[in-house]
């Protein structure tokens, strides 16, 4: 599987797997395309974007707020960009959150592509048109659901990747293995981050299995009616420490998904939890922290999972067999309370 085209609702998406960043004026024209990018990308990979109209903003979670959103449309409006721009997001799921949602507004919606920089944003945040920012704490309070039109994949970019950003995205790989896939469960736990840093064929297989697992859920419910809230294992809890304690996002999911996993005991008879705090710890992920209680659920009560009924929240019955089930919110906070 080197290139994918996959049909949704309203576009196709193109998956340039084993793509190269330097063929990119291949694939959009030069004139219209705007490459949007954070500081460390840049300051990396200086080189890649010479002669490319490109806008900067600063790294970092804490950027993805309506600020950068305004600094950004600032700065494409100075550029000239029209309707018939194309914006390409060149980085980690910070940049391509928002660079997607750039692109639905500015001038009510131009194209946008993306080129994910981190383990994170290429199995998983910028897959599947999800996009948006934070409200203070508040992780993804504000955003679209529109697909980008292609998602180009240089592998060359993680050689600049810190290896706790390398941990992060496992995370997002092991939520993967662990809602659909026992097999690569299995895999995972039998290796480790050294041996996928070390072989990239091995690293490229695993990476396209993940883009196939998210992109194959999203194919069956952009919208996420159904299948996709699998998607948001371990997220409920990770999404309220997350930005409170200043977690990566991959070890705020990772202390969220063993939370799951100890609920899931209780309410599905989910007997794994050993091998999937195993398979964490195996990736350099946290698997426990304190916090406070009554701080997260307040946190929660803002999720966008939350029904009137309660949490939606998503628990396995085994390794890749994951389903969701509303929990009213005090009976959720007795659980969380159970396992602290
Ligand atoms: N839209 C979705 O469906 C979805 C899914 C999962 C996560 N997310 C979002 O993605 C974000 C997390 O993504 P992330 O972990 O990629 O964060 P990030 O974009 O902040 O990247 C992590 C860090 O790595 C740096 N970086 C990026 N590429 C690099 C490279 N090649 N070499 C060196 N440094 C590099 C960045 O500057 C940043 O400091 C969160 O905001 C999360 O909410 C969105
Ligand atoms: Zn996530």
């Amino acid at each position: 599987m080197k290139n994918w085209k996959v049909k949704l609702s309203t576009s196709t998406v193109s998956f340039i797997l084993d793509g190269r960043f330097s063929a990119i004026d291949k694939l959009v024209n030069k004139a219209n395309a705007f490459y949007i990018t954070d500081e460390n990308v840049y300051a990396l990979h200086q080189n890649k974007f010479k002669g490319k109209k490109t806008i900067v903003f600063p790294s970092g979670e804490e950027h993805k707020q309506q600020a950068t959103i305004d600094f950004i449309v600032e700065a494409l409006l100075n550029l000239g960009a029209t309707r018939e721009a194309i914006l390409v997001g060149v980085g980690g799921g910070v940049v391509t959150d928002m660079v997607g949602y750039v692109a639905g507004i500015y001038m009510r919606g131009v194209q946008v592509g993306f080129v994910p920089t981190t383990i994170l944003a290429m199995v998983d945040a910028s897959i599947g048109g999800k996009n948006g920012i934070d409200v203070g704490i508040y992780k993804n309070m504000v955003g679209l659901i529109r697909q980008p039109s292609f998602l180009l994949y240089d592998l060359d970019f993680l050689q600049t990747l810190p290896s706790h950003q390398w941990e992060n995205g496992f995370a997002e790989i092991i939520k993967h293995a662990a809602i659909k896939d026992a097999k690569m469960m299995k895999a995972l736990a039998s290796h480790d981050l050294a041996f996928y840093q070390k072989n990239k064929k091995e690293l490229s297989a695993l990476i396209q299995k993940n883009v196939q697992i998210k992109m194959k859920v999203v194919q069956k419910d952009e919208f996420e009616k159904g299948d996709r809230k699998l998607l948001n294992f371990g997220h409920t809890i990770g999404h309220a420490i997350e930005n409170e304690h200043a977690l990566l996002h991959g070890h705020a999911i990772s202390i969220g998904m063993v939370y799951a996993a100890k609920i899931s005991q209780v309410l599905q008879g989910f007997n794994d939890t050993g091998l999937l705090v195993a398979t964490l710890k195996q990736y350099g992920l946290p698997t426990n922290m304190h916090f406070n209680i009554e701080q997260a659920m307040q946190v929660m009560q803002k999720d966008k999972k939350k029904a009137t009924a309660g949490m939606q929240y998503v628990v396995l019955k085994k390794i890749g067999q994951a389903m969701y089930e509303t929990i009213p919110m005090k009976s959720l906070e007795k659980l969380i309370k159970l396992y602290s």
